[in-house]
């Protein structure tokens, strides 16, 4: 059954000008890229977006890093879609990515565990909080006409 997952090219990633070859990856992958926008986010939402990892270390370097520069949030669509992009960014660590998942999008144009390129949705709950973080409630896609 198809899903939807919520994919994000990371400051860097827009800065790097990987954008069209992460898109290109995307469409080979037989994702539907369903919505996009680029949004520049305050250290405020970047808190909340992230806010499971508020209490780590690396917290206020990820605030720092992904207030650097505008994102490029998209929602992605095709059958178990929240485990096949993850499978395609690779691991969080962009390092390792390059020697365990060198193919991976993270191995291309990621730096470090904290500079790796690309988000995903870890979950279809994680997903759906993502996608109505950036897009608004889903429910509104439905609505087509004013009463
Ligand atoms: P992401 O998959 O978007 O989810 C949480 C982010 O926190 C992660 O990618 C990295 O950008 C960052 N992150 C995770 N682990 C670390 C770490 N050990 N050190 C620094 N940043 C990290």
């Amino acid at each position: 059954q198809r899903e939807r997952t919520l994919a994000m090219i990371k400051p860097d990633g827009l800065s790097g000008n990987y954008t069209e070859k992460i898109k290109e990856v995307i469409l080979e992958s037989g994702f539907d890229i369903v919505k996009e926008a680029v949004v520049h986010l305050d250290a405020e939402r970047a808190s909340l977006f992230y806010s499971e990892h508020s209490g780590r270390s690396f917290f206020d370097s990820l605030v720092m890093y992904m207030t650097s520069g505008p994102v490029l949030a998209m929602v992605l669509e095709r059958p178990d879609a929240v485990l096949h992009w993850r499978v395609l960014i690779g691991p969080t660590d962009a390092r390792k990515a390059k020697i365990s998942h060198p193919n991976s999008i993270r191995a291309m144009c990621g730096l470090d565990s904290e500079k790796n390129c690309v988000h995903g949705s870890d979950s279809p709950q994680s997903a759906a909080r993502e996608i109505s973080f950036f897009f608004g409630d889903v429910r509104s896609d439905t609505v087509e006409h004013d009463e």
